[in-house]
């Protein structure tokens, strides 16, 4: 059993779509450890995606994660890691293969209505910058 990190970002919160996109998760067999909706501060955005703090969208990228509330979830499940970037799909919707949730949710590279993590170990760091060990079940 695998445990990863999953935002719904400002996109698909502000157009209702929360449902939607959780009910892609579930329909693969995923399951919902832990679910939380917040702002993230912009000091909290930087943190988060410090990785990518020295490529050129990084400024734009906090801005939109801060424009409004996200969803946080961590999904647990067989390879979930590799599982949620597939149902996901490709970073840029319009390469994104049909079917997926960027496909059919997001609008351009940045607003792509969804973020999973890319390694088990950023999955750890992702998951308890937001949450509590007691928060997970
Ligand atoms: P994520 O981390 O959100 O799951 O997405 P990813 O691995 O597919 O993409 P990554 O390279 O980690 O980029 C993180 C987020 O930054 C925005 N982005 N904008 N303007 C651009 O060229 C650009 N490239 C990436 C996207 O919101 C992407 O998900
Ligand atoms: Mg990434």
């Amino acid at each position: 059993m695998e445990r990863t990190f999953t935002f719904i970002k400002p996109d698909v919160v502000s157009r209702n779509l929360v449902g939607a996109v959780i009910a892609r998760y579930e329909a693969e067999g995923l399951r919902v450890a832990a679910l939380k909706r917040l702002h993230l501060s912009k000091v909290k955005a930087q943190g988060f995606y410090a990785v990518h703090r020295s490529r050129p969208f990084f400024d734009s990228l906090t801005a939109f994660m801060t424009e409004g509330p996200v969803v946080a979830m961590v999904l647990e499940g067989d390879s979930a890691m590799d599982k949620v970037r597939r149902i996901n799909g490709a970073t840029n919707p319009s390469e994104a293969a049909p079917g997926t949730i960027r496909k059919d949710f997001g609008t351009n590279i940045e607003r792509n209505a969804v973020h999973g993590s890319d390694s088990l170990e950023n999955a750890a760091k992702e998951i308890a910058h937001v949450f509590s060990e007691l928060e997970i079940f």
